[in-house]
């Protein structure tokens, strides 16, 4: 093997700077283009991204703020920019309709109307979506509110409240990123050999001998992970896909299917000045945490994190099914695979609808619908697990499973539901769904 991995700190993403002076509105500016990166000693690798050379700026807005942003597209193809988990009508969404030629700006405005979340953008060109999230172009979208601000956890932004998106890749024996699809990648999703984490190969950061707050994307093609300290050390997931749980739930190991978020936080108090301690997937380190800061501020894990509303299901005056069929090219939702002129499904503006989500097929896959965020009523009609108990926009359903969960429509619109094994999205595992009064 001639690729040396470069020893590295891990890359803590740029805030982006907000254009717009006044307190209640943001401005922003994000260009996609392409780049390079030093992945390995000497070797330059061709990459994509958001105002560099891989991944993005965090975009950080607060609930009630209008946002604008004008994104450029700097690229030689077509690409669209997402925002992932955000509820904005369908127009603001940066589905597939939305494409950005080359050269062209694209101005989406919304206001925010959710509470604090970690959220993410990517593109969603039609079939290339697989394709340039794995050149690099994805980024982190953060919400604050009240409620984040009143809570006593870690804010210091990349010191003790820090992004981690996880990112499997291949690189052909030129250190180049490797996306030729091979029989087995186009039927279960992508897998890399190399786990990427804010678009470095096995960083490492210092940690305080303190509580820490990681904010957990899995921005991977296809693959899901199971995530596990070292030491074995407990920790506690505060927030899923999309905001605060109300209580913090403890674990020991955390599952992020493909577009999932979690918040989590381990305290290292216990770690010794100068032990490292890393983060696993299925037993593999791919970064470390060298705990050698003394930490000033003492946290604790807090009782109660915010109130979630419970949806009423009688309230659902409408129940979809959505179900998984299908292998490799022929993937389909329902028997019938994405068609941009086809609206699937029509959704009534305000209304509140179950989905009830099946899998047919072998392998898991991760179900997420745009501009709304879900409550799991259950899997297999058991209540979900802890962790999954807050909002969700991306949630897996296993072989055989049938998972239900409820929402409420408030955004007009196109939007798209979709397997976000990304594979599986460009290969047709999408629908359209319009919501309209
Ligand atoms: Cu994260 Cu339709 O996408
Ligand atoms: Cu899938």
């Amino acid at each position: 093997d001639t690729l040396v991995t470069k020893q590295q700190t891990l890359p803590i993403p740029p805030l982006l700077e907000d254009k717009n002076p006044a307190p209640n509105k943001a401005e922003f500016e994000i260009t996609a283009r392409d780049g390079t990166m030093e992945f390995f000693e000497g070797i330059i690798t061709n990459t994509r991204g958001y105002n560099g050379n891989f991944l993005g700026p965090v975009i950080r807005v607060r609930t009630g703020e209008e946002v604008s942003v004008k994104v450029t597209n700097e690229l030689d193809e077509s690409t669209t920019l997402h925002w992932h988990g955000l509820e904005v009508d369908g127009e603001n969404d940066g589905g597939p309709h939305n494409e950005i030629k080359p050269g062209e700006t694209w101005n989406p405005m919304f206001t925010i109307n959710q509470p604090a979340a970690t959220l993410w953008y990517h593109p969603h060109q039609m079939h290339k979506t697989g394709k340039q999230v794995y050149e690099g172009m994805a980024g982190l979208f953060y919400i604050e509110d009240e409620v984040s601000d009143s809570l006593k956890i870690p804010k210091e932004y990349g010191v003790n409240d820090v992004p981690l998106i996880i990112q499997d890749r291949r690189f052909d024996g030129d250190g180049q990123l490797d996306y030729e699809l091979g029989m087995k990648d186009s039927i279960v999703g992508f897998e890399g050999h190399t786990i990427l984490v804010n678009g470095a190969v096995n960083p490492f950061v210092e940690a305080p001998q303190g509580m820490m707050r990681l904010r957990i994307l899995n921005g991977s093609n296809g693959r899901i992970y199971n995530l596990k300290f070292s030491n074995g050390q407990e920790f506690y997931q505060i927030a899923s896909d999309g905001g605060f749980l109300e209580k913090p739930v403890r674990m020991d190991s955390l599952t992020v299917g493909s577009g999932e978020r979690a918040e989590i936080l381990v305290d290292f108090s216990k770690v010794a000045m100068g032990e490292t301690v890393e983060l696993q997937d299925q037993g593999i380190s791919f970064m470390s945490f060298v705990v050698n800061q003394a930490s000033d501020k003492v946290y604790s894990i807090p009782e109660k994190l915010t109130t979630i509303e419970k949806i009423d299901e009688r309230k659902a005056t409408t129940k979809r099914e959505f179900n998984f069929q299908g292998t490799g090219s022929s993937v389909s939702i329902n028997g019938v695979q994405m068609d941009m002129d086809r609206i699937d499904e029509e959704v009534n503006l305000g209304s509140t609808e179950i989905w009830e989500v099946g899998n047919f097929t072998g392998q898991t896959h991760p179900f997420h619908a745009h501009g709304v965020q879900f409550q799991i009523l259950d899997r297999n009609g058991n209540p979900p697990p802890d962790n999954e108990a807050g909002w969700k926009d991306t949630f897996l359903v296993k072989p055989g499973e049938n998972v239900r969960v409820i929402a409420t429509f408030k955004h007009e619109g196109i939007f798209m539901y979709h397997c976000h094994i990304l594979e599986h999205e460009d290969a047709g595992m999408m629908g359209q769904f319009l919501v309209e009064p």
